[in-house]
């Protein structure tokens, strides 16, 4: 089913499909196809669901608002991450005012409530050219009905619904992450990341915890960089960035201050 909404940038048309792959690769085939900006692919099943740096995201049906939101903002290709940065944003907001969830963003592009994970966030960009950017297909998989979690994620993971004890329905769900979406974006496309910088420090679960990023290097997060980078200041001092790459939390709260 397709629904139409023209006043909007983001959402004003949803193609709302059954089981798919992934929503990414449907909604990157109408980008390439020439779909505008802020088309919507949702799904209530994927078989092949994506995860950051090649991993699976296993839903399971009916239970998740699993959507892709096709965006063509301008910009370099390497500027296309900080879009997870505005989604993460989007996503705190959309849960506390659907359920009156705190929910924080784990930088880069995580949202947890408490230390579990709800939502992950995966921006995939394509180019035409060494330097622009055509299109943004910016997923987004939210934990919403799920009664438990199996397996390793038992101690990882929760839902909307884990920690409301209430049953969501995923349009109004998803409405909500667009609406919050559609305010954060706008920002976004006026100001750039640092008018939302502040925004996101008031959400953020990582300032304050020691990480380890993907090349060794440790530090304690003191700040987010104007370009999306995880500021960082080591045991000796100095002050570090980490723009990319995996990071992992440090005994965190040991590590707090
Ligand atoms: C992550 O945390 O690794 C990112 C997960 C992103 C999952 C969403 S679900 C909707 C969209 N389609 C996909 O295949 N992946 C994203």
């Amino acid at each position: 089913m397709s629904l139409r909404d023209p006043s909007r940038r983001l959402g004003h048309t949803i193609h709302e499909l059954g089981t798919v792959e992934s929503t990414q690769i449907v909604a990157a085939r109408m980008a390439v196809g020439g779909a505008p900006e802020g088309t919507v692919v949702t799904a209530a099943h994927q078989t092949g669901g994506r995860g950051r740096r090649g991993r699976c995201w296993v839903d399971a049906a009916g239970e998740s608002l699993l959507m892709s939101v096709i965006l063509r903002p301008p910009g370099r290709p390497e500027e296309a991450p900080r879009l997870s940065l505005v989604a993460g944003i989007a996503v705190v907001d959309a849960l506390r005012s659907l359920a009156g969830l705190r929910a924080r963003i784990r930088w880069p592009n995580d949202v947890l409530v408490g230390e579990r994970k709800i939502c992950g966030i995966l921006p995939e960009a394509a180019t035409s050219g060494p330097d622009t950017l055509a299109h943004v297909i910016l997923g987004i998989g939210l934990n919403v009905n799920q009664a438990f979690f199996a397996d390793a994620w038992r101690t990882l993971a929760t839902s909307v619904r884990m920690e409301t004890g209430g049953v969501s329905g995923l349009g109004e769900t998803r409405r909500s992450v667009l609406e919050a979406l559609d305010d954060w974006y706008e920002r976004f496309l006026t100001t750039g990341l640092p008018g939302l910088r502040e925004a996101w420090l008031e959400r953020a679960y990582s300032i304050g915890r020691k990480v380890r990023a993907g090349d060794g290097r440790v530090g304690v997060v003191v700040d987010l960089a104007d370009d999306g980078a995880l500021v960082i200041r080591t045991d000796s001092g100095e002050t570090m960035r980490i723009l990319t790459g995996e990071v992992t939390m440090e005994a965190a709260d040991a590590a707090r201050h």
